[in-house]
């Protein structure tokens, strides 16, 4: 016995923009956990004028998941309930950095479990990524900061190419 639920699906939603290092670790602590884990990239994330296109952030997420043969990446529109009964996926997995992401955490489960009849189970992120969201990396990187150590090498390049196509060194 590996410690592996029996037959649960488990979706794992996120804008992704981009996949940082603490997404990968709640990708590698899911994918021990369950058998199946999609990787869902909402295609509008809330947060106005993503950086990365839906195919360069799935792009990345693929490079990014290659050594999981269980998890697979994929892309909803819409409600994230609805896309979790399109999948016939058993759970939702988050995960949750601080004290505050718990607040609006708590009434995103409550509402896709009230849509949808699926809980959300929540990971505690590694405290070495406690502070790291995509958008802080993208200030950082934006302004010349180094951020090798919060992201995966793909998409530090990814990001390299970025700002090299916008004509900023
Ligand atoms: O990485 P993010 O931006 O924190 O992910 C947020 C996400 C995509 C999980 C959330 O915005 C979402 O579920 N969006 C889909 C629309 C939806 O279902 N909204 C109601 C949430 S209860």
């Amino acid at each position: 016995m590996n410690g592996q639920i029996n037959q649960k699906h488990a979706i794992y939603p996120g804008s992704f923009d981009p996949p940082t290092n603490g997404h990968l670790d709640v990708i590698d602590r899911a994918a021990k956990i369950f058998p199946i884990v999609t990787v869902a990239v909402v295609v509008n994330p809330q947060k106005r004028g993503p950086l990365f296109s839906l195919e360069e952030r799935e792009q990345m997420l693929r490079a990014c998941t290659t050594p999981y043969p269980n998890v697979r990446v994929a892309h909803f529109r819409g409600l994230l309930a609805g896309f979790v009964e399109a999948s016939h996926a058993d759970v939702i997995v988050k995960g949750l950095r601080v004290v505050s992401d718990f607040e609006s955490e708590m009434a995103f489960a409550h509402m896709n479990r009230s849509l949808a009849g699926v809980d959300t189970m929540f990971l505690m992120a590694d405290q070495a990524y406690s502070f790291v969201s995509s958008s802080l990396i993208k200030e950082v990187f934006l302004q010349g900061g180094d951020i090798t150590k919060y992201v995966p090498e793909v998409v530090l390049s990814f990001m390299i190419a970025k700002r090299q196509a916008s004509g900023r060194k």
